[in-house]
């Protein structure tokens, strides 16, 4: 089959064919108009893999748009490719595969704009060289610089400057020599060992496959020959042995394999793996794959291994080579780059994917941003959308990598929003802390179980959230008292109380709540764990936060109360008279005015004050807790 039907029929199968053969894989990167489409179609034109019927359709296409006075447009080629996107995947990057007669190439193309700078850390991190186009009348801008240092810190070594666009420069070398000192000095600083600097336009076609007459003045390669000839090294083939389990294959009662794609290294039947995070060893007995046994696998393969004892293995768990094998921690120090338009919120939890295993990863202090422009680290709170940052992540449970400068496949991670689902952050792992191997649970005999059952009760936290004045502190109140009348033993937490001591250092801005709710979690936590029913009166403004308290105890043992008072009611009461305050401008960050409150969706008890008295509210959720079986008298 030529390699051109392979790859429209079946993509997998041709890189499989082609895995060991000479791959250069890299990016491009520019800003919206920089020309980075017209250079991929020219590129992928000249190397004649262009299908023919996508061809003919250019050509009516052309013609029709007339863009380019009737000649192929190639940013006509690569926008409709683009359009076609990978099923399930959100991430917007088009890998092209193309080939010539010294290397195959796979680009990923990454969209330009700013708010996409997910998009090229995806495309980036197995790339081996970065294209980054420069308009040739703009210069070096913040977005050049941001690209190049994702790219530097995404492990690529190899830079090319395509300054595109030297026709609307009547092909000046001095205009091109300015942008590449420019580009020199700042390259220098994100230590990139190999810039090469090739002055083009993309749509005349100088400099892309052959070198122009129109740049005299130019001694280096055309960009073309540069990515046949330019010497990179599979650093995946040469990192030791790991294979993130996806799934295990267990057809019948006498095979159980273990299947996934190998990130990098090699194995072979009779190699000792470590299986982490367990720790448990084995040795491999089978590679098997579709076309039967193999006698070894290699990184990009996708195998099932069999090993020789019956070890617990699950999806998640990543087999290693035993004597280099990978470690295992919970609490790093990580670089995340934050793509989300919220930004990203020390304290709050999100979903961390890395290879195939998950955890929930709550920031704690971001140590420094860097300033992408002069590469400075600043003190820095929070990370905004595009930021990069250093921070401290603390998972829920220990997992298994490696550093990211060791092996960028093991060490790469990306968060992803729990509620919305969204991917929010991209990150790579620095280190593990060492502190998290000196602290230990310590066991203790008496427990949960038995401080409750002295108290004759089933702790649990009733979470009471709505807005300013919604009535929270009153229900509570009176709900406690019910609750000692009838002989309970409870805490109250409510949120004025509590911000003259625990939380005095803490404000209203989202930041601030979120590490308020994060402390009132925690510490209710523990007092559902001393056997007590706790209730918990505050904003809780968002449902992050109170989803993550929810997860610190069983799911019987929280019950959360929507005091719902819509805002007006609440602003008509004005108990405190904060809300005139607001409205003046004396308080900002007020909930419901400039700040925002999210309802809650599954509260297990709603209160709509305009309708039940606070005596009546604290009667319904009585109720409630007499159904939930936590209060039996
Ligand atoms: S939360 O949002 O972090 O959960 P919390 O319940 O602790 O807030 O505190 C809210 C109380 O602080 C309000 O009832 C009000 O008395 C007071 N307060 C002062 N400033 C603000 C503000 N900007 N927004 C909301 N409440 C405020």
């Amino acid at each position: 089959m030529a390699s051109s039907d392979l790859i429209a029929t079946d993509i997998k199968g041709y890189l499989d064919a082609h895995a060991r053969k000479d791959f250069l894989r890299f990016i491009t990167c520019g800003s919206v108009d920089d020309g980075k489409s017209t250079l991929i179609g020219r590129l992928l034109h000249e190397s004649q893999l262009i299908f023919e019927d996508q061809l003919a359709a250019l050509e009516a296409d052309s013609k029709r748009v007339g863009t380019r006075g009737g000649e192929i447009d190639y940013a006509l080629l690569l926008d409709g490719l683009q359009a076609e996107r990978e099923q399930g995947i959100t991430i917007d990057v088009a890998y092209r595969f193309f080939s010539t007669d010294q290397r195959k190439f796979i680009v990923a193309d990454t969209p330009g704009h700013e708010q996409y700078t997910r998009n090229m850390v995806t495309g980036a991190s197995t790339a081996d060289l970065a294209v980054i186009l420069v308009d040739a009348r703009k210069g070096v801008l913040v977005q050049t610089r941001r690209h190049s240092y994702l790219a530097s810190l995404l492990g690529i070594r190899h830079v090319v400057l395509a300054v595109n666009k030297m026709d609307l420069v009547e092909y000046s070398e001095e205009r091109f020599r300015e942008i590449e000192a420019e580009y020199r000095g700042f390259a220098k600083g994100l230590g990139v060992e190999d810039v090469v600097c090739i002055p083009m336009s993309a749509v005349h076609g100088d400099n892309v496959v052959t070198v122009s007459e129109r740049t005299p003045w130019y001694q280096g390669p055309a960009l073309m020959e540069h990515l046949e000839s330019v010497e990179v090294t599979d650093a995946r083939q040469a990192t030791p042995f790991r294979l993130p389990v996806q799934w295990v294959n267990r057809p019948s009662a006498d095979f159980r394999g273990f299947s996934g794609t190998v990130m990098s290294g090699m194995v072979q039947p009779g190699d000792r793996v470590r299986i982490l995070p367990s720790g448990r060893e084995s040795t491999v007995t089978r590679i098997v794959t579709l076309e039967g046994d193999q006698p070894e696998a290699v990184a990009h393969q996708a195998v099932t291994l069999t090993l020789a004892d019956e070890v617990d293995v699950s999806r998640g768990d990543v087999l290693t080579a035993a004597q280099a094998p990978a470690s295992v921690a919970d609490q790093f120090e990580a670089t995340i780059v934050w793509m989300a338009e919220e930004p990203l919120l020390r304290g709050r939890g999100y979903l961390m994917k890395i290879g195939t295993a998950r955890a929930t990863a709550t920031v704690s202090p971001v140590k420094y941003q860097v300033n992408v422009n002069t590469l400075e680290q600043q003190p820095a709170e929070r990370l905004e959308l595009n930021e990069v940052g250093v921070c401290e992540l603390e998972l829920d449970r220990a997992i298994p990598f490696d550093r990211y400068d060791e092996n960028p496949e093991m060490g790469s991670f990306i968060l992803i929003d729990p509620i919305s689902n969204d991917t929010v952050g991209a990150g790579m792992l620095r280190f593990a802390l060492r502190r998290a191997e000196n602290v230990h649970w310590q066991a203790v005999d008496i427990d949960k179980q038995s401080r409750s059952d002295l108290k004759g009760q089933q702790p649990c936290i009733v979470w009471l959230t709505g807005l300013s004045g919604s009535g929270k502190s009153t229900i509570a109140n009176l709900l406690e008292r019910k609750l000692y009348a009838l002989g309970r033993h409870t805490y109250l937490l409510d949120g004025d109380n509590v911000r003259h001591g625990l939380n005095k250092d803490l404000g209203f801005t989202a930041q601030d709540r979120v590490e308020n709710i994060r402390r009132i979690g925690e510490v209710a936590a523990l007092m559902v764990d001393a056997g007590l029913i706790v209730i918990t009166s505050f904003i809780s403004p968002f449902r992050a936060e109170r989803r993550m308290a929810r997860s610190l105890v069983n799911e019987e043992e929280f019950v959360e109360v929507f005091v719902d008072t819509p805002v007006e009611v609440a602003e008509e009461r004005d108990t405190k008279g904060l809300y005139a305050k607001a409205r003046r401008g004396e308080i900002t960050n007020f909930t419901g005015i400039d700040s925002p409150y999210e309802p809650p969706e599954h509260a297990e008890v709603h209160i709509e004050t305009t309708r039940l008295t606070a005596e009546e509210a604290a009667d319904a959720i009585i109720a409630s807790l007499r159904e939930r079986g936590i209060i039996r008298v």
